[in-house]
């Protein structure tokens, strides 16, 4: 599967979740609004009542521990969902404000980039890797190809390292390399949202360190959702925070979001006994 995309704006200060009030309401529209998200499998709840608010050009850091339905809840936000199996959604996710369901899968897609936790890369040279995505929606003429690649690859931090070997195979390069090259390949097509799932859980400090530089960069022009393990990552990118963790509820355990708000402010002042935890054992 193809990291297709998704997008992002200014704006002072709340991102995410809750639900806009009427203040937030009139400051602007949100990049990514979900409105009592769920999700469910063979009728057992996996994500129960997500009101979750993503700003333009803002990083909004999405937590919580293995299980809780980070991945899931992503791939709500781009109909990739719909792509597994036996998962059912309840509710509804915005798009700048208009419902994405009731638009084409493939161009929701292309809106909202995902990049996964591992880099996912097809047979081919690193320019048909970069390209795959912008060549496959037929987005862009012949001509202007080279400039569009040059393009992702710079906003992705790899040119100057691969510029001279664009046509070796894509499989040649290091898995940090490989990551930015997933990362070229989502933003080759320009999305308004970038989904980002532990970009950089497999990579070294260095190239977790380039990422996180691309990460505040590409906030300028777009909404970011970075799901990761590192609270001292969130704290280096996000301008929000929202913690997800399994709770009980009506059908059995299921994600629920537990603190949504200013990505220091909480980190400094945790409102749940679950993110003061959380932050001790990172202290630990
Ligand atoms: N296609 C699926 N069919 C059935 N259950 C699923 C499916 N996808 C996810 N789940 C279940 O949903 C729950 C949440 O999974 P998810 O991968 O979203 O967690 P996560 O928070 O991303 O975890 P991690 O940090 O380990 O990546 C898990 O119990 C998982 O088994
Ligand atoms: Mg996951």
């Amino acid at each position: 599967m193809v990291e297709l995309s998704l997008a992002a704006p200014p704006a002072a200060a709340a991102i995410c979740c809750p639900v806009p009030q009427a203040a937030e309401a009139a400051r602007g529209i949100a990049a990514v609004e979900t409105r009592a998200l769920g999700v469910t499998h063979a009728g057992r709840p996996l994500l129960r009542g997500i009101d979750l608010r993503v700003e333009d050009r803002r990083v909004l850091a999405l937590v919580g521990p293995s299980g809780a339905g980070k991945t899931t809840l992503l791939s709500c936000l781009n109909r990739m969902i719909e792509l597994a199996p036996g998962l059912r959604l309840k509710g509804e996710v915005l798009l700048f404000g208009e419902s994405i369901s009731r638009r084409d899968a493939d161009a929701v897609r292309r809106q909202v980039g995902m990049l996964f936790q591992q880099p996912v890369l097809f047979p081919g040279s690193i320019a048909d890797n970069a390209l795959f995505g912008l060549r496959h929606a037929g987005l862009a003429p012949r001509r202007s190809l080279p400039e569009r690649l040059e393009r992702a690859l710079g906003e992705a931090a790899l040119w100057d390292e691969v510029k001279d070997r664009l046509h070796e195979p894509a499989a040649s390069l290091s898995v940090g390399q490989q990551q930015r090259l997933c990362l070229a390949r989502a933003l080759a097509v320009e999305p308004r949202v970038l989904l980002l799932d532990e970009p950089t859980s497999a990579l070294d400090p260095r190239s977790t360190e380039a990422i996180e530089e691309r990460i505040r960069e590409i906030a300028k022009s777009r909404a970011i959702v970075l799901v990761t393990h590192s609270l001292g990552q969130a704290r280096r990118v996000a301008d929000q925070l929202a913690c997800l963790d399994r709770r009980e509820g009506p059908g059995g355990p299921a994600g629920e979001l537990f603190e949504c708000g200013p990505c220091q402010e909480r980190l400094e002042r945790p409102q749940s006994p679950e993110l003061a935890r959380f932050l001790d054992s990172e202290r630990a």
